[in-house]
């Protein structure tokens, strides 16, 4: 399949689908929307029409790769290639041998919240420290294979970080738009590291891809946003390899942050598929959790608008700053299709919720954390009753955002604002670092305090 190609659709391997009208082609235009109606596209596979593969042999083949050490299959991603794209050789794949990353029991966060069992799905384990790199992998090499020298990207950061390091790797340019002024110098210091040309414009994320999307009729630059369906692809394998660890038994459910609402559609078709191929008897419910002041999608479905209701967004998990989400549509779709729900927390909730993340070993950037928040709510809502398994998706790693840990330690992450006289209630949870003169006794004192708290 070529993105960009016009020849007549080859249903023997994927295809674009229209998520709206259901128009069906073999290529896509360089924005990745419908010729037709204009919406957004996924890809589909006509073939398991005909031929579905066989859920027995596919659990076996994943399982058997893993004792191989060729490097599609140490790829988390590309160890499970029947369910992406068909590539014409395994040469093409540009890895950093994502995914396969750690599924963590939460013992202290499931006694906090009540629930019995608590996993977490630590996607900050991937190579640039976030689940951006299981759908970079695809989306890159596919723009490679394409003919593309330049790829592109809007970010809050760690798209950015990314798709900077998958073009390293794979010998191809990349140009980053991120909002000046409003991204974690972490990820600004990756996407600088792996070369990219990176442009700080005066706007939001949402400004950003706004300009991108006109940039790739103008320039012949692939984008690689979640627009981009090969990125959800690969973002599918989140949870394929989250029902392999989990012997193929589905957990209750599942909750994910809600950003740009790529990586909640992924997650929903990857389960849908699973689902209709026989790999699962029965769906999890996804649910979607945004921050207060970037709901757009939780405002869109409570008030069960036809059109997105967009909003100005305002929040320190600066990841899911967006007020505009591009794959709102596909979000619905999927909470529709899992009987999930959308949730909104607001930013002590996230800020409590990092923390206390934090406190079992863990740690997570804080939009990672609104899925613990989210959890605490939908529990108080009994959507989810405590005897549930449910597994939170940790979408990004503690170190993407140290300015905001060291600020909540050190208690000036509410300073100023309207939160500042309740946070006091976080205080517990604080560790400030302690500034002592270099003597035995100022640090014996010091641990003798604490051992007492
Ligand atoms: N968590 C983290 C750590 C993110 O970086 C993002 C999105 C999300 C959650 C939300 O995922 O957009 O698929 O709903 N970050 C993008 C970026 C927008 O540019 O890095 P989503």
């Amino acid at each position: 399949m070529s993105p960009h190609s016009s020849s007549p659709p080859d249903l023997r391997q994927a295809a674009f689908r229209c998520i709206s009208c259901g128009d069906l082609s073999d290529s896509a235009s360089h924005d990745f929307r419908c010729a037709h109606c204009g919406d957004l596209l996924e890809i589909t596979y006509p073939s398991w029409q005909e031929s579905k593969p066989d859920p027995a042999h596919l659990k076996q083949i994943w399982r058997e790769r893993r004792l191989s050490s060729r490097p599609v299959d140490l790829s988390g991603v590309w160890r499970f290639r029947e369910l992406l794209p068909i590539l014409e050789t395994e040469q093409q794949v540009i890895t950093l041998r994502e995914g396969d990353t750690p599924l963590y029991e939460l013992p202290r966060c499931a006694r906090i919240t009540g629930v019995s069992r608590l996993f977490a799905k630590h996607q900050g384990m991937n190579p640039t420290g976030s689940f951006k790199d299981t759908g970079m992998t695809v989306a890159a090499t596919f723009a490679r294979r394409a003919g593309f020298q330049w790829v592109a990207c809007a970010s809050t950061g760690n798209t950015s970080a990314s798709m900077a390091a998958y073009a390293a790797r794979g010998g191809l340019r990349s140009l980053v738009l991120v909002p000046e002024g409003k991204i974690s110098w972490s990820k600004l210091s990756q996407a600088l590291d792996y070369g990219a040309v990176t442009c700080q414009l005066r706007t939001d994320f949402d400004g950003c891809l706004g300009l991108l999307q006109q940039l790739v009729l103008r320039a012949p630059v692939y984008q690689l946003n979640s627009i981009n369906p090969f990125r959800l692809e690969g973002q599918k394998t989140l949870a394929i390899e989250l029902l392999e660890q989990l012997d193929w038994q589905p957990p209750d459910h599942i909750i994910v942050p809600g950003g740009n609402l790529g990586n909640s559609s992924a997650i929903g078709k990857a389960l849908v598929e699973l689902r209709d191929l026989g790999l699962i008897s029965r769906l999890p419910r996804l649910s979607v959790i945004q921050a207060e002041g970037a709901n757009a999608l939780v405002r869109t479905l409570r008030e069960g608008a036809q059109h997105l209701i967009p909003v100005t967004p305002e929040t320190r998990a600066t990841a899911i700053r967006i007020g505009n989400p591009a794959s709102w549509k596909k979000a619905a779709n999927v909470i529709e299709a899992t009987s999930g729900a959308c949730e909104q927390v607001n930013e002590l909730e996230i800020a409590q919720a990092k923390a206390e993340i934090g406190a079992e070993g863990i740690g997570c950037e804080p939009a990672s954390a609104v899925t613990l928040a989210g959890l605490k709510k939908l529990l108080s809502r009994g959507f989810i009753k405590p005897h549930q398994t449910v597994v939170l998706v940790l979408t990004g790693n503690l170190l993407k955002d140290p300015d905001y840990t060291i600020d909540f330690h050190r208690d000036r992450l509410f300073v100023g604002t309207r939160e500042e006289i309740a946070s006091g209630a976080l205080k517990s949870l604080r560790h400030p670092p302690i500034v002592l003169d270099a003597t035995l006794d100022a640090i014996l004192k010091t641990l003798e305090q604490a051992g007492k708290s």
